[in-house]
C-alpha cells in the first residue's frame, strides 16, 4: 500500500525535455541503521552527521517518449559515472526507478540518463550509494517541480528524502544537513521511518563544525553487500536488545549536543560502532569487516587521546575503514598526528578530509 502523502497526481501536461542537476554530499552515522523491515523500513532509529567533501554530482537529462509503452519494459534509462557508460550500475537504479514509480507515475513519460561523478575516487572504499540516491532523488523532485510547479519547499525536501530512502535507507540522511535522524523515535517530534528529518533541538558550537577525517584502510569492494548485512538482523539473537540500545543512545544524545559534552558524545558514538561490528561478529554466517589496521588506528587513537586530551574519537561502517572525528579546533594537531602516525595504516597513504556539511545543493 503505498504511503498516499508522496503519490504523484496524475499527469495532465508533461515537458518535453529538459536536464536538471543536484550535488548531495554522503553521512556518517552516529547512532547506526542496521537491520530492516519490509519496504526499506528501518528496524531502529539512527542520526548522522552530513558530510562536506564526499559528495556526488548527478545531471538528469529526460525526453518525453512518443508513447509510454516503456512501462512494461520499466523505465528506459542510461548510466554515465565518471565519464564512462555503465551498465554495472543499471541494475540498482532499475530497482530504484521500480520502487519510485507508484509515487512518482510521471516517470513512464520519459526516459533517461543519469550522468554522475563521485568527488572521491570510487575505488576508495567510500560507500556512494547515500549521496548517490540522494543526489537522484533530488533530480527526479527538480523534474516532478517542473511538472507540478506548485510543489512547495517542504514537501520537496521531504519527499526526496521519502525517495532516497527507497534507494538506499542511508541515503534518506543525506538530503539535508547538517545533523539529521532517521526512524521514529520517542524523543524527536515529527521523526519519521520513512524520511529523514533535521535535528530538532539545541546542537552546542563544538558539534557545529564537527571534522571527520576518513583514514582509507580498504579500498576494495566491500565485503558483505549492506543489504545482506542488514539481513542478518532477521532472527539474531542479540537484535531486541541492539534496537532498544539505538533508542536509548539517540536519548542519551539529545543532552550531549545540547551541553557541547564530547566526553559523553565519545562514549555513545564509540560503542555504537563497535556494537555495529559486534553485530556482524555474531550473526550467522558471522563476518569480520575489522582489518588489523582497522585495530591498530583505533589503539593509536585512544592512546593519543589519553595523552593529548584531545576529544578525538571514531567510528566504523560496515567495513574497516575507520571515520576520526573531533572538534575543528585541534584540526592541525590532529592531521600531524595523522601524517605522523596514521597514514601508515591506510592503503597507499590515502586519507579525506571532511567535516560537517550542510546539505545538498541544486546546480
Ligand atoms: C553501516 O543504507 O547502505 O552504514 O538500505 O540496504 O542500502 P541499504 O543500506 P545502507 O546501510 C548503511 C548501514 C551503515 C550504518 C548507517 O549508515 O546508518
Amino acid at each position: 500500500m503505498p504511503d498516499k502523502e508522496f503519490v504523484s497526481a496524475p499527469l495532465k501536461n508533461a515537458v518535453e525535455s529538459g536536464s536538471v542537476c543536484w550535488e548531495a554530499p554522503s553521512n556518517i552515522a552516529l547512532v547506526k541503521y542496521w537491520g530492516k523491515k519490509e519496504n526499506q523500513i528501518p528496524a531502529n532509529p539512527s542520526i548522522s552527521f552530513t558530510l562536506k567533501n564526499c559528495k556526488t554530482t548527478t545531471r538528469l537529462n529526460y525526453v518525453k517518449v512518443s508513447d509510454n509503452s516503456t512501462t512494461s519494459r520499466g523505465i528506459e534509462f542510461d548510466v554515465i559515472f565518471e565519464g564512462v557508460k555503465k551498465e554495472s550500475f543499471k541494475p540498482k537504479i532499475a530497482s530504484f526507478f521500480k520502487r519510485i514509480l507508484p509515487y512518482c507515475s510521471y516517470l513512464e513519460e520519459f526516459k533517461f540518463e543519469v550522468v554522475s561523478d563521485n568527488s572521491f575516487p570510487h575505488s576508495s572504499g567510500i560507500a556512494s550509494s547515500a549521496s548517490g540516491m540522494s543526489a537522484l532523488a533530488l533530480c527526479v523532485m527538480s523534474l516532478e517541480k517542473s511538472l507540478f510547479p506548485e510543489t512547495e519547499d517542504d514537501f520537496f525536501y521531504k519527499k526526496a528524502s521519502f525517495l532516497a530512502r527507497l534507494g538506499s535507507g542511508s541515503a534518506c540522511r543525506s538530503v539535508r544537513g547538517d545533523l539529521v535522524v532517521w526512524g521514529q523515535h520517542q524523543e524527536i517530534p515529527l521523526s519519521s521511518d520513512t524520511y529523514g528529518v533535521q535535528y530538532p533541538f539545541k546542537i552546542a558550537d563544538v558539534f557545529k563544525d564537527y571534522q571527520d577525517t576518513i583514514l582509507l584502510v580498504d579500498k576494495g569492494k566491500k565485503q558483505v553487500s549492506s543489504t545482506v548485512g542488514h539481513d542478518l538482523m532477521h532472527g539474531h539473537a542479540f537484535a531486541a536488545a541492539r534496537f532498544q540500545q539505538a533508542h536509548d543512545h539517540l536519548s542519551a544524545l539529545i543532552p550531549v549536543f545540547e551541553k557541547g559534552d564530547v566526553k559523553q558524545f565519545i562514549k555513545i558514538v564509540e560503542r555504537e560502532a563497535l556494537t555495529l561490528h559486534a553485530m556482524m561478529m555474531s550473526s550467522d554466517p558471522y563476518f569480520l569487516l575489522m582489518k588489523p589496521n582497522t585495530l591498530a588506528i583505533i589503539n593509536k587513537i585512544w592512546e593519543k587521546r589519553e595523552e593529548s586530551k584531545i576529544p578525538v574519537c571514531f567510528t566504523l561502517d560496515a567495513g574497516a575503514n575507520v571515520h576520526m572525528l573531533y572538534p575543528s579546533q585541534f584540526k592541525e594537531e590532529i592531521l600531524e598526528f595523522v601524517k605522523n602516525e596514521l597514514v601508515v595504516y591506510c592503503e597507499n597513504g590515502h586519507y579525506i578530509c571532511d567535516e560537517i556539511g550542510k546539505g545538498s545543493k541544486k546546480l
